[in-house]
């Protein structure tokens, strides 16, 4: 036991090691270090290694005596802790009261927006705006770096084409080209030109890899495929984050060829630091390293052993390195290498961040309250989610609401401010989210009256249980009751905006659903209130895609709205209203019934295709009952304006393997209003030594067009476009035909050959 003489004087050794260290560049890195650790005991190395949680948990367990630990010099970082004045006191301890006075790491969920909450980054997705979407990490970091947070768990880049999982919607959806470009604008946004400015922080990939792809949706559950699928359709993403320079990766839950990815020497060590060259750090997920014992792996000590020597650097929760390392150390389970590896890493990404130059660079209280929340922010925040958006339907040209009197808005999630944000935000109680009947009345008036209609869910108990303190307030009104009182308002209206959906947290962790349709209670009330006959106009609360067979036929609009954030109750009023014309497009399919899942636009070509456009044809891929193309396709979404996209042409119909060709198509704005049309550039190749996707996403670009204004979208084709992994993993151009199209969405493509010779 240190007593409180042996601590401060090891303290003002500690100080004077890291005050007269200090680095100056980049260059000195490895020398900084080198020092710093020669003047560290076996247990202040394996403390760096450990990642208690404090404040906000996202598991079971819990850390216990976090401020004795981060004394004693055993632990490396935080997670979970906010705010500027509460981050500064947690430093003070490590940097003053530790015998070295090594600064912590502050890490946080920021996944969209810190207190200016952003749509949910499925939503952010269907931007398919790669500058909006910077722009959203780069507030996101600003804030958060202004209130203590340093580093952030995000992007999640998981590719997913199982809308059952519930964390479909904090990834950037089924397509792994969309959700590489996500990855790199991401990485930009929080960590800036350079890490060691004030208002940037540390990105943390994830979940790597595959978490995204769980058998039947369950969270949790066991993730199995080909090495060459995991290479050509997931992969792209984690590592465009990578190359962008994202500093940290997080390991995923999930086993990957039976070994949980935590411990996988492959995904962490052969591909991400051999193959890609990553040289940041990679922490375990929330207990990780423990929830090894559950998967059948070993007991505390061995999972530790094994995670460590596969390349997870840092310990989230488990403390199964604090507490086992050094025993293993003795017991030649691990090496001095092992754990020196480990802890270089994770002084390196403090040295990057600049805490050894200023550990409270980012606790300033005053820069903190002048940027959190601040009213610029929720400005850009209503802005850019309104462009997040995405017309389903729009029959008749009911939406924008120009000429409606009465508008009666109608459903639990009408007037819930608490839902708006969506999953996975972290709210101070003073910030207050816009509802969407706030944000309607601000827009337009005194036109528009609100009645609940019906609870969200039927069950009362499991409404409590998927929303913990989220769930809209039950009025403790019947459902007759209700129900009346809104279908007497709808009679009393012009049109219907129906707020109907999930409830933020029926999405996100642990929050996986086997039926993914509009939860019963609101079908009903729909059914009800189309009975009226007047036009009903669908504002869809989401966070994954659902099942919307009914709504399509019945249902005069559908305004996707997912959860837009804290300003979404504003911008979904700018769109009904016509304000913002809505230009998102899908970043997943939408089902046509839960049992054609997984339905993704880039399937494997297969020996017995269907015709497109016809109905059941015995000995072929399909069904007897429903058809093979989903409800609403990727990259599908409408807009108030029509446009209308020439055929595409190419510069060349013959490309050489080192040569590029341009592909082209002119744009049109035919409509009467101005409005943004994102084109798609789509490639199949025909023969392969492998049998390939029926086509895959490689380009996309959003123009913005006034009423009768056209555009040319000019992409080139290059080598890398047509390259693949091969049967034997080797990423190879096959010369041949590639057929290369282009247009508004996955299934309405033009389409031209070219010649690779
Ligand atoms: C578990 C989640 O899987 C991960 O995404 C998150 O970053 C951690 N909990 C920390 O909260």
């Amino acid at each position: 036991m240190l007593t409180k003489k042996t601590i401060i004087t090891l303290f003002a050794a500690g100080a004077a090691l890291c005050a007269t260290a200090k680095p100056k560049a980049p260059a000195d890195m490895d020398s900084f270090i080198d020092n710093l650790m020669s003047k560290m005991t076996l247990e202040e190395k394996i403390g760096q290694l450990n990642l208690p949680v404090s404040g906000i948990l996202t598991g079971d367990a819990k850390s216990e005596n976090v401020a004795e630990n981060i004394r004693g010099g055993h632990t490396g970082g935080v997670f979970g802790v906010k705010g500027a004045a509460e981050i500064r006191k947690l430093q003070d301890i490590a940097v003053k009261e530790s015998r070295l006075g090594i600064p912590l790491v502050f890490g946080l969920d920021v996944i969209h927006g810190y207190q200016t909450t952003f749509p949910i980054p499925l939503a952010q997705a269907s931007s398919w705006d790669m500058s909006a979407i910077e722009r959203m990490a780069q507030i996101a970091g600003d804030e958060a770096s202004s209130s203590g947070i340093n580093w952030v768990y995000s992007p999640m880049v998981d590719v997913c084409r199982d809308p059952r999982w519930g964390r479909i919607a904090e990834g950037p959806g089924e397509d792994p080209y969309l959700g590489a470009e996500i990855a790199k604008a991401m990485v930009r946004g929080f960590q800036g030109e350079d890490l060691k400015d004030k208002n940037t922080v540390m990105a943390c990939v994830k979940h790597f890899a595959l978490y995204g792809a769980p058998d039947g949706g369950r969270d949790y559950n066991t993730v199995d495929m080909s090495r060459q699928r995991l290479l050509n359709e997931y992969i792209l993403p984690y590592k465009a984050a990578a190359e962008a320079g994202a500093g940290s990766f997080m390991a995923s839950f999930n086993t990957f060829e039976n070994i949980p990815a935590t411990a996988n020497s492959y995904l962490l060590t052969d591909l991400l630091r051999k193959q890609w060259g990553f040289d940041g750090m990679v922490v375990s997920d929330y207990t990780g390293v423990l929830e090894m014992i559950s998967h059948g792996i070993g007991d505390y000590q061995t999972v530790a052993a094994r995670a460590l020597k596969a390349g997870t650097d840092m310990d989230m929760v488990s403390e199964a390195y604090k507490n086992t390392l050094a025993k293993s150390l003795e017991e030649g389970k691990v090496s001095m290498e092992d754990i020196d590896r480990a802890v270089r890493r994770v002084l390196e990404m403090k040295y990057r961040l600049g805490l050894f130059d200023d550990p409270y660079r980012y606790t300033d209280t005053k820069r903190e309250a002048a940027t959190v929340y601040k009213p610029a922010y929720r400005e850009e925040a209503r802005r850019l989610a309104a462009e997040c958006m995405v017309l389903l339907e729009n029959k008749d040209g009911v939406l924008p609401l120009k000429g409606a009197e009465k508008i009666a808005l109608i459903g639990p999630l009408g007037n819930s401010a608490a839902n708006m944000p969506g999953m996975w935000s972290v709210p101070d109680a003073d910030r207050k989210p816009v509802s969407l009947y706030e944000g309607m009345k601000e827009v337009f008036g005194d036109k528009v009256r609100y009645a609940k209609g019906c609870d969200a869910l039927a069950d009362a108990e499991l409404e409590k249980k998927v929303s913990p303190g989220q769930n809209p307030e039950r009025t403790g009104q019947s459902a007759a009751e209700m129900k009346a009182e809104a279908l007497k308002l709808a009679a009393e209206s012009d049109v219907i905006v129906a707020a109907m959906g999930e409830l933020s947290e029926m999405t996100g962790e642990g929050a996986s659903r086997a039926n993914i349709v509009v939860p019963e209670p609101q079908e009903e009330l729909l059914k009800a209130l189309k009975e009226t006959g007047k036009p009903i106009v669908l504002v869809l609360f989401t966070g994954r895609p659902l099942v919307l067979t009914w709504e399509k036929d019945n249902l005069d609009a559908i305004l996707n709205v997912w959860f837009a954030g804290s300003e979404a109750g504003g911008a979904i009023a700018d769109v009904l209203a016509g304000k913002v014309n809505p230009s998102g497009k899908l970043p997943v399919s939408f089902p046509y019934h839960v049992g054609q899942i997984p339905v993704h636009y880039n399937s494997m070509m297969t020996g017995r295709p269907m015709p497109e456009g016809v109905s059941y044809i015995k000995y072929r891929s399909n069904y007897q009952d429903i058809p093979n193309q989903p409800l609403y396709p990727f990259g599908y979404g409408k807009s108030y304006t029509e446009f209308e996209i020439s055929p595409v042409a190419l510069s060349s119909s013959e490309m050489a393997p080192d040569g590029t060709v341009t592909a082209s198509v002119t744009v049109t704005n035919k409509g009467a209003v101005e409005g943004k049309e994102t084109v798609q550039l789509y490639i199949r190749d025909t023969v392969a030594e492998s049998t390939r996707p029926v086509k895959e996403l490689k380009g996309f670009e959003k123009v913005t067009l006034k009423p009768g204004e056209s555009k040319e979208v000019t992409f080139t084709v290059t080598p890398d476009m047509l390259k693949y992994y091969n049967h034997d993993l080797e990423y190879v151009l096959e010369p041949g035909e590639f057929e290369i199209m282009a247009g508004p969405d996955s299934q309405n493509l033009s389409k031209a050959l070219l010649t690779v010779k």
